[in-house]
């Protein structure tokens, strides 16, 4: 396993070609749900970690709510900063690595959104930030967690896709490997052609439950994808769980 492929994945150009669907409007429908699932109100504290290019802390702070968001990759917080330059807003944002985040400020939501669990080796470094965010979360504060379906994956599982964008060849391929999901992503035009990789621990949902019951949190929601659906272990995309202090 190329255990840092997030420093260079999430630093290219190429990032944006491939996830281009995850975009604002997918970005304000996930909000919108946990917004409905929540009593959070214009006054809140709200942390985004990691924020990424900050879809979905500029838009919260575009409603009114107080953000903070924080990631590793230079190139997308200076998209976040750009884009709420562009559009009047102010959040707070800085560079740090999630295994070492600590806060002095508490919050009323702790935001990981969009797959951002399950990068590294050790459970003890994929489950350090929601132990740790429990001591910087206010009491009845919440921790959402949008993560991948285990079982949905694994049965769903695409070895290999190829699509064109713009002028770009994106080629996919796709394995289940010691416990981790793996995607090597090829893109090429008629003169380069470049590689990257990701890989994702794959957890289950009693797993994650029975480690972040242990921190202390409890679960307020559970959903199966951004559209509110009820959770079922093998037809549901997508594992969002609201927990709370
Ligand atoms: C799939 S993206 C999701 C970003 C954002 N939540 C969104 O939905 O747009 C995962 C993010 O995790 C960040 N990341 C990866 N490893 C990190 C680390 N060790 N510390 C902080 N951020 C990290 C990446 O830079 C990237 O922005």
């Amino acid at each position: 396993m190329q255990n840092d492929w997030f420093k260079d994945w999430f630093s290219s150009e190429e990032y944006n070609l491939v996830y281009s669907h995850r975009n604002d409007n997918d970005a304000r429908k996930l909000l919108q749900l946990i917004l409905n699932n929540t009593r959070l109100n214009k006054s809140n504290l709200i942390l985004d970690a990691p924020c990424g290019a900050g879809r979905h802390l500029n838009y919260l702070n575009f409603l009114g709510f107080n953000v903070v968001g924080f990631d590793l990759s230079k190139p997308f917080l200076i998209q976040a900063k750009n884009n709420a330059f562009n559009n009047g807003l102010n959040p707070l944002l800085f560079r740090a690595d999630i295994r070492h985040v600590c806060f002095k400020k508490k919050f009323d939501a702790v935001l990981n959104l969009f797959t951002s669990f399950g990068y590294f080796d050790s459970d003890e470094e994929n489950f350090s930030f929601p132990r740790n965010a429990y001591s910087f979360l206010k009491k009845d504060g919440f921790f959402v967690l949008d993560y991948l379906n285990k079982n949905y994956i694994t049965q769903n599982l695409i070895p290999l896709s190829v699509r064109k964008v713009n002028i770009y060849s994106v080629e996919e391929k796709r394995e289940i490997k010691d416990n981790r999901v793996t995607k090597t992503i090829k893109i090429s035009d008629s003169i380069r052609s470049k590689e990257f990789y990701e890989s994702v621990k794959l957890y289950s949902k009693d797993f994650i439950l029975e480690r972040f019951l242990s921190f202390g949190y409890s679960v307020h929601r559970l959903f199966g994808d951004y559209n509110g659906n009820v959770y079922n272990e093998n037809n549901s995309e997508r594992l969002i769980i609201i927990f709370k202090k």
